[in-house]
């Protein structure tokens, strides 16, 4: 006899866990699927927030080491202990899977640790971590599988020498020199991490700028900076193959555009060109459930699949390959499944990216807006302007806010600079509620604070900023 639920979730990441929570908060009998052994998915295991717990230590150590003295703050015999960095990102990482597992208790979700296959007609089969398989049946069924990394052809991954973010948030000694290839999100938190702990950092991106999806002067001056700091650039080149010998790895890369080659050897190769899907073993051909011709999961507008009864929600189903994407669209399948109304508002996503000064975007950036004929106000202000930023010493960047020409509706807010991960929040907000740049240049912000920021950025839509 196999057991039965309303719902089973296939994959224990952010966006599954959470669909899992809601719904076991909304009554249904939830069972939650997960191979790795330790619930969270890529993010809280080997993503998101480990990378955080490093970044976060790398540059305690840094500022100790080279700018703690500009405050007047004298710290002598500065010294790394990579053993101990490791240990508190794998002590953040194991409370806070174990976290998840408790939520799970206190829920009632149940917990099933293997991995999860369709079996037809509403059935899961499961092979089961701890030997032997177990078949699951219910009514709903939701695949929230994630995504795994790219690989580029000819280079193979073995997590030593040629790494992906999983093998680049463990190394055991700190590389002379590291090659990044991908100058997106992962190559510039990593990046940052291991040249922050001496490593000499270079960036291979194929595309002619770093951060492509990020507003074009945000993600130039997001360059200027990080170069300031150490991290060399290579633009506008390909790696066309690598070979491991014993002085590192040689990346034979050429222009984008063909010639000019360029070998670069490294200790340590990162790959960092996206995600892809993560639909191996689930027997979703066998299912019928169909894909995308890039091989994401198809849904409809309810996050449901070919299949009746059969959904997904997250990476698996592409768009932004972001944790927060996952959970709301979790959150709002559960609601679904309960007769209420889930809502993903896709305009208002926020990105972040944790380099020290931080990057944060929400809604259309410049680019997009010009290529959709959308005329626009630009309101932009500076954290040299900032008296809280200037205090912390932390000065450099600026926030830029969009707004619809006619109805100064916000349509997107761009930040480089301090803490610019926290400040986005309250843009998100503003444009969940369909604010006016006006309705933020008239919110009261307090002083000194880093949010001044977006009030000025909104006072210059006007050009009635006042700081500068
Ligand atoms: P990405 O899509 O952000 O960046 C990949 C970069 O690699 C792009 O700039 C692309 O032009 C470049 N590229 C592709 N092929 C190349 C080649 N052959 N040679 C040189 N450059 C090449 O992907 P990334 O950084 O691997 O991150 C994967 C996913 O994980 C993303 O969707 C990202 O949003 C997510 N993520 C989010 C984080 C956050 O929210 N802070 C942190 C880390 C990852």
């Amino acid at each position: 006899m196999s057991q039965s639920f309303d719902l089973i979730v296939i994959g224990g990441g952010p966006g599954g866990y959470v669909a899992a929570i809601r719904a076991a908060q909304l009554g249904f009998k939830t069972a939650c699927v997960e191979k790795r052994g330790t619930l969270g998915g890529t993010c809280l295991n080997v993503g998101c927030i480990p990378s955080k717990a490093l970044l976060t230590a790398s540059h305690h150590y840094e500022s100790a080491g080279h700018d703690l003295a500009r405050f007047g703050v004298k710290v002598d015999g500065v010294g790394l202990d990579l053993a101990a960095m490791m240990g508190h990102k794998d002590k953040v990482v194991s409370d806070n899977t174990k976290g998840i597992e408790f939520l799970f208790k206190k829920n009632k979700v149940t917990y099933v640790a293997g991995a999860g296959r369709l079996a037809g007609g509403g059935l899961v089969d499961v092979s089961l971590n701890a030997g032997g398989t177990e078949q699951l049946s219910a009514k709903h069924i939701l695949i929230a599988t994630g995504s795994d990394v790219l690989g580029l052809p000819g280079l193979e991954i073995d997590e030593k020498k040629i790494l992906s973010s999983t093998g680049a948030l463990a190394l055991p000694n700190v590389p002379k020199s590291l090659a990044v290839i991908g100058a997106g999100v992962i190559g510039l938190e990593l990046g940052s991490v291991w040249r922050r702990l001496g490593a000499e950092v270079t960036v291979v991106e194929y595309l002619d700028r770093i951060l492509p999806p990020f507003d074009a002067e945000v993600a130039k001056q997001a360059q200027r900076l990080l170069a300031k700091q150490g991290l060399n650039f290579k633009l506008s080149r390909k790696v066309t193959a690598a070979k491991s010998g014993k002085a590192g790895v040689t990346l034979t890369t050429e222009a984008a555009a063909g010639g000019s080659p360029e070998d670069i050897l490294a200790e340590c190769v990162l790959v960092a060109v996206g995600r892809k899907p993560y639909v191996d073993g689930l027997g979703l051909d066998k299912a019928g459930v169909e894909l995308t011709p890039k091989g994401f999961v198809k849904v409809d507008g309810h996050f449901q699949s070919s299949v009746p009864g059969v959904y997904a929600i997250g990476d698996v189903i592409g768009g932004a390959m972001l944790a927060h994407k996952a959970e709301d669209e979790g959150m709002a399948l559960a609601e679904h499944l309960a007769g209420k109304p889930g809502h993903v508002n896709y305009d208002a996503i926020p990105s972040v990216v944790y380099t020290w000064p931080e990057i944060a975007c929400v809604g259309r950036n410049e680019e997009e807006l010009k290529a959709a004929g959308i005329a626009y106000k630009t309101g932009k202000f500076p954290f040299t302007a900032n008296g809280r930023a200037r205090a912390m010493g932390e000065s450099d960047g600026f926030v830029k806010l969009l707004a619809d020409a006619r109805t100064d509706r916000v349509l997107g807010v761009h930040i480089v600079g301090p803490h610019a991960g926290d400040l986005i929040a309250e843009a998100v907000l503003a444009m969940e509620f369909a604010a006016s740049s006006e309705d933020i240049a008239r919110t009261c912000h307090a002083h000194p604070a880093l949010g001044e920021a977006l009030k000025e950025a909104a006072l210059a839509v006007d050009g009635r900023a006042v700081h500068i």
